[in-house]
């Protein structure tokens, strides 16, 4: 429908347009020259911006795709992320498989198990992916790339041809879950009465490496970062348990897990798992993997020192980037050195 921007051009629009746009976009052309700031928007400026495709297929450029050219393109420019069957790496997002998972406690919501519309992955991929260099990609590309991640769901055959006039009216997976809310709005009215006092209020219950650490109260019933150190308490239990029935006996909990990780190390492994695994859980671009003793022997000669320093301001080595704090800035220099202490030790 619009002929999209190239990514430069596109840039050199917004530069040029910035607010401007954003009121003509909004449809108050007018006001531009009213306020005496920015430009009017060209149509082709629009375009850039105006990108959606709607459940209709209404917004997709002209063009098809096949499943046979999204292959190569798939496994060279989204694979490192989201693996090669789209079962997705380390902690990056999986893209397939899932079926019949939604109803578990903890559905795998893949594009093939729960996406309702075809039309939104083509949107998607234009839009955002890949990660690192959205709306890079030539329609043609978006075409293959959808195609091939829809036939890695086994919603189509490998000799499909995608099209303009085709892709809306594929039938996904769990189309029919998604509908209106038949129930009346019964308009509640908000209460504010015998409210709860705000500062009493705590956070009990959290998810293993998701939920944020950094605002929980100390001593509240069951915090965050407690959450691991309850569950190397029940290994540790478990172990003395087996231990006594044999006989045996078990150094004190705390050199208990993975041998003889130093205190630091022990405090530092929920930090590593919620912010450094997703690439050094794997060796994801290039950084050394945890337990590769080849990898760290190298570095870890330097002594903890410089390797905290490159943890916390990053750094650029042989192998690739290490951002900084891995790029959870909102952790703190005491955090990331234990996290640092936990993978060393975890490594020699
Ligand atoms: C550097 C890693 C990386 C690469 C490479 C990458 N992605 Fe992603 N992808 C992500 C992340 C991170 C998200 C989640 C983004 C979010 O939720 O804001 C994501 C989300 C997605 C989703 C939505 C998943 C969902 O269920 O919400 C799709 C579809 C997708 N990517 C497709 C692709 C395709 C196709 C490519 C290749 C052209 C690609 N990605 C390349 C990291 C990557
Ligand atoms: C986005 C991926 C990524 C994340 C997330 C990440 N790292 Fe790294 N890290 C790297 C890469 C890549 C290197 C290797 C850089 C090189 O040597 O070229 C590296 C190297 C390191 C090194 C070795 C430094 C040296 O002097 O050799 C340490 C220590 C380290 N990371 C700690 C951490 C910690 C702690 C976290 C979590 C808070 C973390 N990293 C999160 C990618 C990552």
């Amino acid at each position: 429908m619009f002929k999209s921007l190239d990514s430069k051009q596109l840039k050199k629009s917004l530069l040029a347009v910035g607010l401007g746009a954003a009121l003509a976009v909004t449809g108050t052309v007018a006001q531009a020259g009213k306020l005496g700031i920015g430009a009017t928007a060209t149509q082709e400026e629009i375009a850039g911006w105006d990108i959606d495709i709607r459940s209709d297929g209404m917004g997709l450029p002209e063009g098809k795709g096949t499943v046979e050219a999204g292959e190569g393109q798939y496994e060279a420019l989204c694979a490192t992320c989201h693996g090669l069957f789209g079962e997705g790496e380390g902690r990056w997002p999986v893209l397939a498989g899932g079926q019949d998972t939604l109803t578990e406690e903890r559905p795998t919501k893949t594009v093939g198990s729960y996406w309702p519309y075809a039309s939104t992955l083509y949107d998607y991929i234009r839009r955002a992916m890949p990660f690192t260099a959205p709306r890079s990609l030539s329609d043609q590309q978006v075409y293959d790339i959808t195609a091939y991640v829809l036939y890695l769901n086994e919603v189509i055959d490998e000799d499909f041809v995608l099209t303009k006039d085709n892709l809306a009216k594929i039938e996904m997976p769990n189309q029919e879950n998604f509908f209106v809310d038949p129930r009346p709005d019964v308009k509640n009215a908000r209460c504010m009465k015998n409210c709860a006092d705000p500062k009493k209020m705590q956070i009990a219950g959290t998810l293993r490496g998701i939920t944020p650490v950094g605002h929980f109260v100390e001593g509240a019933d069951a915090p965050a970062a407690s959450h691991d150190a309850q569950m190397e308490q029940e290994r540790h239990k478990e172990k003395v348990r087996k231990a006594t029935l044999k006989g045996e006996t078990v150094a004190a909990h705390g050199a208990a897990a993975g041998g003889s990780l130093s205190e630091a190390a022990m405090a530092g492994k929920s930090t590593y798992e919620g912010a450094c695994k997703v690439c050094h859980g794997s060796g994801l671009t290039g950084s050394p993997k945890v337990g590769d003793m080849d990898a760290w022997s190298g570095r870890i000669k330097q002594g903890m020192p410089v390797m905290v320093q490159h943890a916390i301001k990053g750094f650029t080595g042989d192998t690739g980037v290490m951002p900084p704090k891995g790029g959870r800035v909102d952790l703190s220099d005491k955090q990331v050195e234990q996290a640092v202490a936990y993978m060393v030790e975890s490594s020699k």
